[in-house]
């Protein structure tokens, strides 16, 4: 039987990462792999997540299970960074749980809304790519809108036709922010006008947050999805801790559902957690727990943004020059200056991007996605001399 099973095409950043692991090149730059990178090129362990494991090690009694649900202290020490501090269930329509990271809990969320009779999803083109391939594995017809703009802007004729073409009954999937791989978000202002259009339209939104507090703060952030919420009945809201506690291979996430009335949440959420039963059982304990015990511990949290402020500051100091590099040969780095988080999309020809490998051993995706933040300030004049050679 398993003879039936055809060969699947290699993960293409998995084949970058080879390749970039046999250049013998000392000067070579690696802008492939999704992860945050200090001015030395590391991607190490928060000081705050550290401190919690230590606590962990020290307090935790048992590893029992605790149900598909995982770690609700978690959950609800999250909630507030998500929905707000006023009013974080709104009113008691808010529950979550925890998920194996944003990619779970994604799976949880398109894997309800299938259940709940979507008619299909709507998503920005391009967008990660696991959305689609999450979305084909379940069987969920997909239909793509223009997420951005040429000249590297959120392309609102591209949302707005989306949400008029839709029907009710439609899901639609929004990045919070720190849009991968554009890096392009939405406005306040442009979330004020899509928001209520959602709930005019009867759209099932479903909004992807795996980098809160890398584009703008914690807070700011968090604007698409409140403005969201206050707007529409229904919503789910797919969380990563990953990226922003720097807790990638611990798979730390949690799936927010939001119901019209607060009495439909429970049988939502029996959804929910027979679907998590019936993929994962229950979710790994160890980095929701230990982003736990940050969120409950006042110094612990502090110490946390912190830490989360200064990777954002140093994303920012790199996307300015960028952007102050402007026209350099036939691109224009300028709108990258201001896009947001660790990915942009330069408009390299697929010759071009191949010439930055093989000429200058700078590796990033086919599409041109590079990730700023595997640029350095020793890298970072290198890579813009490369990109006016091979573009020029
Ligand atoms: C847009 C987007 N959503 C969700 C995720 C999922 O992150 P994880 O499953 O690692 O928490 C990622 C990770 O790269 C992402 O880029």
């Amino acid at each position: 039987m398993l003879d039936n099973l055809e060969q699947q095409p290699a993960d293409a950043l998995l084949a970058l990462i080879k390749l970039h692991n046999a250049d013998p090149r000392a000067d070579k730059i690696d802008l492939g792999v999704g992860v945050y990178r200090t001015g030395q090129g590391e991607t190490p362990v928060f000081g705050a997540i550290k401190a919690a494991e230590k606590k962990l090690v020290e307090t935790q009694d048992s590893k029992a299970y605790l149900g598909p649900e995982g770690d609700m202290g978690f959950v609800e020490a999250l909630m507030p960074y998500v929905f707000g501090k006023d009013a974080p269930s709104m009113g008691g329509r808010i529950e979550g749980m925890q998920t194996p990271g944003g990619t779970g809990s994604l799976r949880l969320a398109f894997a309800m809304a299938k259940r709940a009779g979507i008619r299909c999803m709507w998503m920005g083109n391009p967008t990660w790519p696991n959305h689609p391939q999450i979305c084909k594995d379940l069987g969920i017809e997909m239909k793509t809108f223009s997420h951005a703009t040429p000249d590297g802007v959120a392309d609102m004729d591209g949302i707005r036709g989306a949400i008029a073409e839709a029907e009710p009954g439609d899901a639609i999937l929004l990045h919070g922010c720190c849009h991968n791989p554009t890096g392009i978000d939405y406005s306040s202002a442009q979330w004020d006008e899509i928001a209520p259009l959602l709930a005019e339209a009867k759209l099932l939104p479903i909004i992807d947050l795996a980098y809160q507090g890398l584009g703008h703060g914690m807070e700011e952030d968090a604007y698409g999805v409140r403005r969201v919420a206050v707007s529409v009945p229904e919503l789910l809201v797919t969380q990563s801790c990953d990226k922003n506690f720097g807790l990638y291979r611990d798979r730390t996430g949690a799936l927010y559902v939001m119901t019209a009335e607060p009495d439909q949440l429970p049988a939502v959420m029996s959804n929910a957690h027979a679907l998590a039963r019936a993929n994962w059982s229950q979710p790994p304990d160890h980095g929701a727990a230990a982003v736990r015990l940050v969120l409950e511990d006042e110094k612990l949290t502090a110490q946390w943004l912190d830490e989360l402020d200064q990777m954002r500051e140093r994303m920012r100091q790199v996307r300015a020059k960028l952007g102050a590099a402007g026209k350099t040969g036939g691109v224009d780095l300028t709108p990258l200056g201001g896009q947001n988080g660790l990915f942009s999309i330069i408009p390299f020809t697929p010759e071009q991007v191949q010439a930055m490998r093989e000429k200058h051993g700078i590796y990033f995706a086919g599409s041109g996605r590079i990730n700023v933040a595997g640029l350095t300030a020793g890298n970072i004049d290198q890579f813009i001399e490369a990109v006016a050679d091979v573009t020029g």
